[in-house]
């Protein structure tokens, strides 16, 4: 008879744990401050007529997509180190693709003890709002998410960037004395729109280096917050010319 109740009450217990957990990841919602995209689930589906959400009748409101949430993540932890360029340990995470098809690799690395060699990002552990951001895009079925030009920064920007506008004044005021047509430094000349555009992977991966750290561009060290904010937009919103 004891050893019934015993088995009951263990039953019971785990029952309690399990729906706790699914709870969890159903109703933490951490994105407050990581996007303002009006599609997130703050709205709960009735902020679809809100007047800066021009999509109108997105099917994913309410659910964590790639484009809203987990691309901008990526970018700003992951992507500086695991892009088609540099690609550490023959990981890339820059496309939806790859970042689909490894998302149970990013997650194990993101939650690997703090001091592990394998920890992501190598810097130190994310926020635990972050990580179950990815956990529910997976539980979410991986949706990919329409772009949303205007909001993709985690910086705040809401500004549409071009490279004539925006871009070729910074590289011209940062990088062109070392990388110009005329010998550049390292073989990189990023003098033309197009000469940037075919090498942004390296150059991304190179201005997101922390001063000090080999290899960081320029070399003085590294730029403004908001002028590596501005140029990652740039490249969240298709380089634009
Ligand atoms: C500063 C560079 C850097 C950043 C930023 C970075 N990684 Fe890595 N990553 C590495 C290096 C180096 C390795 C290979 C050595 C190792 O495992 O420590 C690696 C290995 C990996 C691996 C394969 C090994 C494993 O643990 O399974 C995965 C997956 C991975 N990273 C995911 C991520 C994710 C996800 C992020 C962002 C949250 C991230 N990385 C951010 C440098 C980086
Ligand atoms: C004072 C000179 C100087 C400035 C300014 C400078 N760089 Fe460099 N850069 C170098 C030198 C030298 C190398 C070659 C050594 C190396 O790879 O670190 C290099 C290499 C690079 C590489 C690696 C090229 C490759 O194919 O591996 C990239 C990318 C790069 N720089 C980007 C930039 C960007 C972007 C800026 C502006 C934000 C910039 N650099 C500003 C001197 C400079």
């Amino acid at each position: 008879m004891k050893k019934l109740t015993l088995i009951f009450m263990g039953i019971v217990a785990i029952a309690l744990a399990l729906s706790c957990t699914s709870d969890r990841l159903l109703e933490e919602t951490p994105y407050e401050d990581a996007t303002t995209n009006p599609d997130l689930p703050d709205s709960e589906n009735s902020g679809n007529n809100t007047p800066d959400n021009t999509s109108g009748t997105d099917p994913n409101a309410g659910f964590i997509t790639y484009q809203a949430d987990v691309k901008p993540i990526l970018n700003q932890l992951c992507v500086a180190c695991h892009n088609s360029a540099l690609k550490e340990d023959g990981v890339d995470l820059s496309t939806y693709y790859l970042a689909k098809t490894q998302i149970n690799d990013i997650i194990e690395s993101m939650q690997e003890e703090a001091g592990e060699d394998d920890l992501m990002p190598p810097s130190g552990r994310a926020d635990a709002a972050i990580i179950q951001t990815l956990i529910s895009w997976k539980t979410d079925g991986l949706l990919e998410g329409e772009a949303t030009p205007d909001d993709q920064g985690s910086g705040g920007s809401n500004g549409s960037y071009t490279y004539t506008g925006d871009i070729s004044g910074i590289i011209a005021d940062q990088c062109i004395l070392c990388h110009g047509p005329n010998n550049p430094a390292g073989g990189y000349d990023i003098s033309t729109y197009q000469k940037t555009v075919d090498q942004i992977g390296v150059f991304i991966a190179r201005i997101d280096l922390q001063t000090g750290q080999a290899g960081v561009m320029p070399p003085a060290g590294r730029m403004d917050e908001a002028i590596i904010q501005k140029i990652k937009d740039w490249v969240d919103q298709g380089m634009p010319e």
